[in-house]
Order: structure tokens, then sequence, then C-alpha cells
């Protein structure tokens, strides 16, 4: 018996992997997490399968639940929505799994940075304005932030930030990054990104409080940063005419001419 864990993706039901259906398909057991995991990908499971919304029970229940499905000997595949490896709460489960000595694969999933910045239309990292994304969140009420993990520390860098389960905290947010990136600092928030009822709100950290409209709530990320509206960025060397490299020597005596590495 195996517990699958497999990330659903950010919402749109055909932004889960190959994998991961084929996965939830064979399956007799489901335990997906609450409404993030949008019903179509449930669709998926076997006719006759137990499906189980987790998002009431508590992680003793839950592991009672994955016990009781291992002494029948039948799969699971545990869904939890975007990619496994951020704020899913799966390591919880594999500690507990691992103790219990139950086999877990673990298939990743779209997350909902990805399906935000592509529902905007950018590339989080441009050459000479930020090669690194941030992936945070701030406090809230059931986790503390460890010490340095600050938006201040963080907004030091001038890296894109991809601020999560925080748009309830909008005012602190811009409070703490302003004096960093500056008010005409562009920021966009996604609500729901890649579900029906995405929402798009593009503004700066001077403006985006006023220009919040009414009912962006939970479900939306808050990205930071300079490379969100950038026209005027530098383009790359790697598909520059003149940039020598192993797919594209740019003479006879480049050290790549003759399948050299870099
Ligand atoms: C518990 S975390 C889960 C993150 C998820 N594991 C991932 O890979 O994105 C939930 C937070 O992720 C963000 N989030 C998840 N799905 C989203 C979506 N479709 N659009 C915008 N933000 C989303 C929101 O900030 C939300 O508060």
């Amino acid at each position: 018996m195996t517990v699958h864990f497999i990330g659903a993706g950010p919402g749109a039901a055909d932004l889960l992997t190959l994998r991961g259906r084929d996965i939830i398909a064979s399956c007799p057991v489901c335990l997906y997490a609450g409404s993030l995991v949008p019903k179509e990908i449930l669709s998926h499971c076997p006719k006759d399968a137990k499906i189980i919304n987790t998002a009431p029970m508590d992680l003793d229940s839950i592991i009672a639940e994955i016990k009781q499905a291992d002494q029948k000997g039948l799969d699971i595949a545990r869904l939890h929505s975007g990619d496994l490896s951020l704020w899913s709460a799966m390591g919880e489960q594999l500690r507990r799994l691992r103790a219990e000595g139950i086999a877990v694969t673990i298939t990743p999933g779209v997350p909902s940075f990805a399906a935000a910045a592509a529902a905007l239309g950018h590339e989080l990292t441009l050459p000479g304005l930020a090669q690194s994304v941030i992936l945070t969140r701030t406090p809230g009420r059931a986790s503390s932030m460890p010490e340095n993990e600050t938006l201040e520390n963080f907004a030091k860098t001038g890296a894109t930030l991809a601020i999560h389960l925080s748009i309830h905290n909008l005012s602190n947010t811009v409070a703490q990054l302003t004096p960093f990136y500056g008010a005409h600092c562009p920021v966009a928030i996604v609500f729901r990104a890649s579900w029906p009822d995405q929402q798009i709100i593009r503004s700066d950290l001077g403006r985006i409080e006023r220009d919040m409209p009414e009912g962006i709530e939970r479900t939306a990320l808050i990205l930071v940063g300079p490379a969100l509206n950038a026209e005027g960025f530098e383009e790359s060397c790697l598909y520059a005419s003149d940039y020598d490299r192993r797919f594209r020597p740019q003479s006879a005596d480049s050290p790549f001419a003759s399948g050299g590495e870099r």
C-alpha cells in the first residue's frame, strides 16, 4: 500500500500533471485538501472510490484514515493544491507515515506563483532587474515566522517577491516594503489564478490599497518587484547572436566547436 502525494495545481483542472491524473485514476481512496482542489480533478478517481475532504479533519484523523486503508491494502491519492513543496502540510504527514513504515510517493504540481506569473504574462526574473524570486508569506494566526524571515530582510535584496497567505495583511505588507522598493514599485495581486473567476489587480506600492476591489480575500498572491512591468530590461546572452555557446559555436576556434563543455 502506498500514499501518493500529488500536487493538484493552482485551480484549473487541466493544470494537473499526466502522472498525477493517472495515479488518481488508479487509487481506490482519495483524500483531498478542501475547496482549493477543483472538483473536476476528483472526476479522475475510479467510480467507486472513497473520496474524503480533509479540510475539517485534524492530523490524527487523517493518519487514522490512511492506516485504515493501509490495513485493507488500498492505495491512496493524497491531493494538495499547487505544489507540495510549499505550505502543503505534507511534511508533518510524511513524518508520521515514515514512522508507521507506510510507503509514499510525491508527484509535483504547478505552484500558484507560476500560475499567477502566467496570468500576468510575465517572466519574474529579468536580466539586470531581478534574478531571484522569493516565495514567502507573512505571519498568520497559526504560523509565526522564523526570526530572520522578515519582509524587510527580503526587501533588501530587491528581488521579485511572491507573497502567499497574506492578502488580509496587505496594509502591513505595503508599509514594510515601501521604504525599500519605493512607492512606484509595481505590484500585482492575482486572485484565484487559473480559476474561472480569476482577477488581476495591477498597481504600485503607493496605490495598491486604494485600487483593491471588494471581495479579494484568501486565495490571492501579492507579487512585488521591478520585474513586474519592466520594458527596458537587457536581453539575456542566451539567445544573443554573437554569444559563443555549446549549441551555437561562433567560430572554428571556439572551445565549443569540438563539442566542449560550457
Ligand atoms: C496553503 S498555501 C498553498 C500554496 C500551494 N501549495 C502552492 O504551491 O501554491 C495557499 C496560498 O497560496 C496562494 N494560492 C494558492 N492557489 C492560488 C491561486 N490559484 N491563485 C492565487 N494564489 C493562490 C494564496 O496566497 C493562498 O493563500
